[in-house]
């Protein structure tokens, strides 16, 4: 069985949103090959892949900036096809308080890979950007040939220098390396089956989660950070994209570098294309789950941008990207995963 599927790394495969990827590359027909350290995941994502699929997906316990250590992986996995480049860490706040080891762990871990995609001739990788490039960005929705900004945290910058790497790389002589970047916007929400999500570790950083926290009683109350902005009802804006359709969007990128349709380097943003504000979410999920959430209004928080949103227009017309899950569903589904993980 696993001989007749296109193999594909998925590192970081145990995280958040790599995790809900080799869900759905396998569904799609490919074998997923796990890569991760358990440095902000755990093992019972591993798990509950396994209770999806009905199959184990083989994995390896490494960190991807060990060249060795990830040398060992592609001798033993001898066809690879493809990478997906997930591992990395990705908290803004905590990324101004180390700088280094944001440098050092998402620079290394993808100067490792490239370095053994190299010796193994695995030229097709997909890489995990983010919308942060965009920093404020001057118009909206933002589309792939939005000016990039300069980054107001490490972690923003990791990624804009990660993708100048790429690039760079795509395009020295002889180079056979090809990648598609994936700018995310906001991911939220799990699997229907509520046996992978999100797993944040200590207190969430991120809305979503710290709303399902809170209406579940973990948290005492949610902050809103701030509503004095320039938006319709002061909040901040985001594109709430569920993790299962940004999940698919790897795959036809996948798809697309294997069929040796893409250009060399090529960006896609993958959002809903619809912005919502803070409050929106709040009363989306008092909605979506019959529960009222405690919150109030505080201080903005420090490096948040007023308000970004998608154009999709390119990975729906080049990827045939859609999304199909509503920011109601979406939370819905968020809500469903934290009443399985319990308190
Ligand atoms: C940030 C990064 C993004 C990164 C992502 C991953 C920026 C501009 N964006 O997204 O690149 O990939 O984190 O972690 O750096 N909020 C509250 N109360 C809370 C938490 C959040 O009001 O307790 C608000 C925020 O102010 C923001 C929205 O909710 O307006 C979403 O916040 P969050 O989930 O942290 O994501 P971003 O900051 O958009």
């Amino acid at each position: 069985m696993t001989e007749q599927r296109t193999k594909i790394l998925v590192t970081g495969g145990a995280g958040y949103i790599g995790s809900h990827a080799v869900v759905e590359l396998y569904q799609a027909g490919f074998q997923p090959i796990i890569a991760d350290d358990f440095s902000n995941s755990q093992q019972s994502a591993l798990a509950g892949v396994r209770e999806i699929l009905g199959v184990e997906t083989p994995f390896y316990e490494l960190d991807v900036a060990d060249e060795a250590a990830l040398r060992r992986v592609f001798e033993a996995e001898k066809d690879l096809q493809g990478v997906i480049h997930f591992a990395a860490s990705k908290a803004v706040g905590e990324s101004v308080a180390k700088p280094l080891h944001y440098y050092r762990n998402n620079l290394g871990s993808l100067l490792s890979l490239l370095t053994v995609m190299g010796s193994f001739q695995v030229n097709n990788l997909v890489f995990s950007s983010s919308c942060t490039v965009y920093g404020v960005p001057d118009a909206l929705p933002v589309t792939e040939a939005t000016p990039t900004k300069k980054a107001n945290s490490p972690y923003g910058n990791t990624k804009q220098i990660c993708e100048d790497i790429l690039t760079d790389v795509v395009h020295a002589p002889g180079g056979t390396l090809r990648t598609i970047l994936l700018r995310y916007f906001n991911p939220i929400g799990a699997h229907e089956s509520a046996k992978i999500g999100e797993l944040p570790l200590g207190v969430p950083q991120n809305l979503v989660p710290f709303v399902t926290q809170t209406a579940a009683g973990i948290r005492e109350q949610l902050t809103i950070y701030g509503d004095t902005y320039d938006t319709p009802d002061g909040t901040n804006i985001r594109d709430y994209i569920h993790v299962v359709d940004l999940a698919k969007g790897h795959v036809v990128a996948v798809q697309r570098l294997l069929a040796g349709e893409s250009d060399n380097v090529e960006t896609f943003n993958l959002g809903t294309g619809r912005g919502n504000s803070v409050l929106e979410v709040v009363q989306t999920f008092e909605k979506a789950s019959g529960q009222k959430l405690n919150y109030r209004i505080g201080e903005p928080r420090p490096g948040d941008v007023p308000a970004i949103y998608a154009d999709v227009t390119k990975a729906t017309e080049v990827l045939g990207f859609t999304t199909e899950t509503s920011l109601e569903d979406s939370l819905a589904s968020a809500w469903k995963w934290q009443q399985a993980l319990g308190k």
